[in-house]
């Protein structure tokens, strides 16, 4: 069976991932292609709730080794309900979010190592890979700022409910470690990421990702004939 295109977004905090996707989630179905959009942690009713555990301030004590867990534990769960069917069905499945992160976030921001996530990936996740990363590493202390503001907006209105900003509250030396993995990453894995480093406009990244993206198009052949 012809399989779609797995594209993954991946960055810090506050780099502008959340608005690549969606743009090229709009460029996309509007060049008729078949596209699935999910993010991690989430994405599934069962990772929803992960999320909430991980994400949630209030979530003090959690150990790292544990929060690693549930990243995969979520992962594990997005595979098999949602990613593998969609690929399987020949669509474009864009993911906010994959293994990657965790390579930085717990491998890097954590200093837990990257062998020991890359291994739990082939466990638990059969090792599956991307076909197209879009790295997005916008200098360090803008991006943390915007993800700051943005938590401290959307915190007050959910005090009782729980909040997103555990990550968010980490000083600056967890993401630039993080920062650090990340681009160890990419020098490793140039086939597959594609590193849009430094500060640009919102169109100038989406020129490049469009250009990233049909180039995988173009070479895979998918998206032809199945709008
Ligand atoms: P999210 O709200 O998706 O952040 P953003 O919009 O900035 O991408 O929150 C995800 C948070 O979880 C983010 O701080 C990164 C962290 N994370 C990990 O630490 N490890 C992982 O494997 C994943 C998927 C996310």
């Amino acid at each position: 069976m012809r399989r779609g295109l797995f594209i993954t977004f991946e960055g810090l905090d506050g780099s502008g991932k959340t608005t690549q996707i969606n743009r090229l989630a709009a460029w996309l179905k509007k060049h008729g292609h078949r596209t699935l959009l999910t993010r991690q942690p989430g994405g599934t009713a069962t990772g929803d709730r992960i999320r909430a555990l991980l994400l949630d301030s209030r979530s003090k004590e959690l150990a790292p080794l544990c929060e690693m867990a549930l990243m995969f534990a979520d992962r594990a769960q997005a595979i098999a309900q949602i990613i593998k069917p969609a690929l399987a069905a020949g669509k474009i499945v864009l993911c906010d979010r994959f293994t990657d992160s965790t390579e930085a976030y717990q491998g890097g921001g954590r200093e837990l190592g990257s062998e020991t996530v890359l291994e739990l990936h082939r466990l638990v996740c059969s090792n599956l890979q991307p076909d197209l990363t879009l790295l997005l590493l916008p200098s360090l202390e803008p991006s943390l700022a915007r993800a700051r503001k943005r938590n401290k907006r959307t915190a007050s209105s959910k005090k009782r409910s729980g909040d997103e900003n555990r990550f968010e509250q980490e000083e600056t030396e967890f993401f630039r470690r993080i920062r650090q993995q990340y681009l160890k990453i990419a020098a490793r894995e140039p086939a597959r990421v594609v590193l849009i480093e430094g500060d640009h406009t919102i169109k100038a990244v989406h020129d490049q990702i469009v250009v990233a993206v049909s180039e995988r198009l173009a070479k895979l052949d998918v998206g032809h004939g199945h709008h």
